[in-house]
């Protein structure tokens, strides 16, 4: 059975794989679709906030002929009452032919996929991990780039907390000629265990990081992983983006931003031709489509 756990779990081939059927979902989508998923039932069951993530899944189903249920809040299911992640996935992949779900706990998903019928879709599990959303990322990025050419990405924002920094960082360490930077303060800087010593690290953005960067991925101060509130006030507005600071990148340059976006992009970037984060998630309708088509094998 295949389950979407990690982003460390895809080697290169079945990247390109997931990247090629992705492609072929968003020509269907011009069509309204398949009915490749006909009969089967997708559950999304979301233990932390989502909007994105869980109707880019749902509409996903939707859109490959299949169908969905949903538990969009802990408050409305016997987790309340003190049932185990374990039993409610029995439970459900009783109900369901896969699993999308998302909790605060990192590691989540592996505890679910453990006692799953079903393939589960790790949907972000704490400050781990998001391989969902590291795929429409690295979607996104080869519509505008070939990942065999040098290319350098460039993450800013909480890269400790930020689970979608974690993924797509491992997911880009397939492709060799991709030179990852990372851009954070120290509180917030990348965990060990997603750097490699060929990394570039600063605190701080400068017009030579801006000139030479060609994807610009910004990322959100994640609020809720802070004990400390006063620290979270501190270090929120660390990296703002505004059109000034934009016009320093290469003209052919992209930005992108898993979303929510708080201040770290001003709206007035949004009109530039780099913001792409817009058509980042709505790639996520696509991606998804072949993620679910693909862990329910309905495809050769
Ligand atoms: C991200 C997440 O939930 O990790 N959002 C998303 O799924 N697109 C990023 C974030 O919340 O900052």
């Amino acid at each position: 059975m295949k389950h979407i756990l990690s982003a460390a779990q895809f080697d290169r081939a079945e990247l390109e794989k997931i990247l090629a059927l992705a492609a072929r979902m968003a020509e269907n989508l011009k069509s309204d679709g398949t009915r490749l998923a006909d009969g089967k039932i997708l559950a999304t069951l979301f233990y932390e906030p989502s909007t994105r993530t869980r109707l880019s899944f749902e509409t996903a189903m939707l859109r490959i002929g299949g169908h969905v249920i949903s538990t969009p809040d802990t408050k409305f299911s016997s987790v309340q009452k003190g049932e185990t992640v374990e039993d409610t996935i029995r439970i459900l992949s009783g109900f369901a032919d896969v699993i999308a779900m998302r909790s605060s706990e990192i590691g989540f998903a592996e505890r679910a996929a453990k006692v799953s019928a079903v393939p589960i879709l790790n949907a972000g599990d704490g400050a781990g991990e998001h391989p969902t959303q590291s795929l429409l990322d690295l979607f996104t990025i080869s519509k505008y780039f070939s990942l065999d050419k040098k290319i350098c990405v460039t993450f800013v924002g909480d890269l400790k907390f930020g689970r979608t920094v974690h993924s797509l960082t491992t997911v880009l360490r397939n492709f060799p000629n991709v030179q990852l930077r990372f851009v954070a303060p120290d509180e917030l800087k990348i965990p060990e265990k997603y750097r490699q010593p060929a990394d570039e690290i600063f605190t701080e953005i400068s017009p030579e990081i801006l000139k030479t960067t060609d994807v610009l991925y910004v990322t959100r101060v994640q609020e809720e992983r802070f004990a400390d509130r006063a620290q979270y006030e501190r270090l929120r507005d660390t990296f703002i983006f505004d059109a000034e600071k934009i016009s320093q990148l290469p003209k052919k340059s992209i930005v992108l931003h898993p979303l929510p976006r708080i201040n770290e992009i001003s709206p007035e970037v949004d009109a530039l031709p780099q913001a792409k984060y817009f058509e980042q998630a709505r790639n996520g309708v696509p991606v998804r489509m072949a993620l679910i088509s693909y862990v329910l094998n309905l495809i050769g």
